[in-house]
Formats: structure tokens, C-alpha cells, sequence
């Protein structure tokens, strides 16, 4: 397992950073983006994508209602699931997550995926932002 922090100061920032980890992130099939309302998990999959070649980070939204946004790209397809909404284990399972995770090359960002066991078991890494003040943050990327 290895872990690494950084800081950003701005939603650019954490844009870029998102950029800088796509590489990292190329081997990985489940990423659990972790964090409070707001604190930029959506924003990080923006730089995500766009380093992954998926999306143009302007392109990336929210995935709330729809709760999977998929962004295809040439050498990895990247799903960005938002579990905020889902409440319950067969609720999960309509969703294909599972399907998604058997596919080449893709690569899985989940927010609020702690909610359930089965996916934290089967994460590869972990994105864990805090909120310094309104525009710091404090990220954490864990790999296992
Ligand atoms: N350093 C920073 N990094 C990321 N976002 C920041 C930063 N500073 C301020 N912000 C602002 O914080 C908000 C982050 O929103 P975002 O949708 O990315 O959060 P989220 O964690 O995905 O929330 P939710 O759980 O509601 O989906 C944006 O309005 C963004 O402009
Ligand atoms: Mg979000």
C-alpha cells in the first residue's frame, strides 16, 4: 500500500492534480473518491479524464441523478458513479457495477461508494479529500 498528500488551492489546481494522477491510475479498475458534499471529488474526475484522454474536463458533470456518467477514450473508459442516492444493496446491483468492473480498460470512480461493503472490498485505490478552508484541500491517494 502506498499513500501520498497533496494540497491544492483552487478547483484549477485540483484539476491539474487530477491530470498529474491519471497515469497512476491507468492499472487501477475501482477508484473510491472519498469526501464531504462539495469538497471536489467531481472536480478531480474532471482532470482525471481529461488526463485519461475519456473527456474534456469541461465535459465532466455530476453524475447525481443519472448516477453514471461514461466517458470513452481510446485506451481507457472511464465510469464516474455517484452512490449519494443509492440506498440499498439491490439498488446498487441495477446498476451494472459489477458488469462495469469486468469490462478492459475501464476504470471506475466512485463517490460515496463506502456506503457499501462490496465496494470497498473490491477498490483498488482510494482519493480521500478534506476541507481545509474554501479553497484548500487536502488530498490523500492511497493505492493497495
Ligand atoms: N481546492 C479546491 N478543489 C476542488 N474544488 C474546490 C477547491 N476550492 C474550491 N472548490 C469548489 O468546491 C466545489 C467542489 O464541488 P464538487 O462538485 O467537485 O464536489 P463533490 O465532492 O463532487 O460534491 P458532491 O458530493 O456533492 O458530489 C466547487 O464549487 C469548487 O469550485
Ligand atoms: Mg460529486
Amino acid at each position: 500500500m502506498t499513500t501520498r498528500e497533496f494540497k491544492t488551492h483552487s478547483a484549477e489546481e485540483t484539476i491539474a492534480l487530477g491530470r498529474s494522477l491519471a497515469p497512476e491510475l491507468k492499472g487501477l479498475h475501482l477508484v473510491l473518491l472519498q469526501g464531504d458534499l462539495g469538497t471536489g471529488k467531481t472536480t478531480l474526475v474532471k482532470g482525471i479524464a481529461d488526463g485519461l484522454k475519456a473527456a474534456e474536463s469541461h465535459n465532466v458533470t455530476s453524475p447525481t441523478y443519472t448516477l453514471i456518467h461514461e466517458y470513452r477514450g481510446a485506451e481507457t473508459n472511464v465510469y464516474h458513479i455517484d452512490l449519494y442516492r443509492v440506498e440499498k444493496r439491490r439498488e446498487l446491483d441495477t446498476l451494472g457495477v459489477e458488469e462495469l468492473l469486468q469490462e478492459e480498460n475501464s476504470l471506475l470512480l466512485i463517490e460515496w461508494g463506502e456506503k457499501f461493503a462490496q465496494m470497498v472490498s473490491a477498490a483498488d485505490g482510494t482519493i480521500a479529500i478534506t476541507r481545509v478552508n474554501d479553497q484548500e484541500r487536502k488530498i490523500k491517494f492511497t493505492k493497495k
